[in-house]
């Protein structure tokens, strides 16, 4: 009988309880986790700002990256995966919230815009009004020359959700540029790296 890693093992058992929030059996692998961070820059103070971290799959990606440097806030809905991360990772400001209220969240510690966005939420899971508030939360919350990164999976780019995600994408940002796939994932993925925030009106 094979055994689940316990990141692997969390991971499935927070999919069972609920899984239009966690959306997806199994954490992002290390390509892809690779992909994802690779705009936290290499040298300076960066404020970046983790959306959905799950067991931590990008968390461990960031904070390699900025090795001591900057801040790193995470965002998380599920307070079993925020408890675990926190513990693991105390150099991380874990917060057990909805990634809706990012701006709030910065507010409270005294910051206005992040330099670097990351996002692992299953947007595909999303509603359309979930969808925007997310990214009205996303929008407001960037700096103008800062970057925000997700990803979808390769098989659900045609479902709905996910064509929605893309116009919704290229309307808010001036820049938005997609990946290769990812096939070392389990599943295949791709990345949007995003610039220039454009200011919806309400
Ligand atoms: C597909 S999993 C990705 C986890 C991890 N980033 C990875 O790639 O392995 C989605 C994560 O987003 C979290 N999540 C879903 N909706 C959220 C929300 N509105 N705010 C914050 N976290 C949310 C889920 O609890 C879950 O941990």
């Amino acid at each position: 009988m094979t055994t689940l890693a316990p990141e692997r093992s969390a991971f499935l058992h927070e999919f069972l309880r609920d899984p239009f929030t966690v959306a997806a059996v199994t954490p992002s692998g290390r390509s892809l986790s690779e992909a994802v961070t690779m705009t936290v820059p290499g040298a300076g103070e960066p404020l970046v700002v983790e959306l959905g971290p799950g067991t931590g799959a990008f968390t461990a990606a960031i904070q390699a990256r900025l090795a001591g440097r900057g801040r790193h806030v995470a965002i998380e809905l599920n307070a079993r995966f925020a408890g675990r991360l926190a513990a693991r990772y105390p150099g991380v400001d874990v917060t057990v919230a909805d990634a809706r209220d990012l701006r709030d969240i910065l507010a409270q510690r005294g910051h206005r815009r992040a330099d670097v966005i990351v996002s692992g939420l299953p947007w595909a899971a999303f509603a359309p009004g979930r969808q925007d508030d997310l990214l009205d939360a996303v929008t407001g919350s960037l700096a103008p020359d800062g970057s925000f990164t997700t990803f979808a999976y390769t098989h659900t780019r045609w479902a709905p959700p996910a064509r929605r995600l893309r116009r919704t994408l290229r309307a808010r940002f001036e820049e938005v540029v997609r990946s290769r796939t990812v096939w070392a994932n389990v599943p295949p993925a791709f990345v949007y790296y995003c610039r220039r925030p454009v200011e919806v009106q309400p």
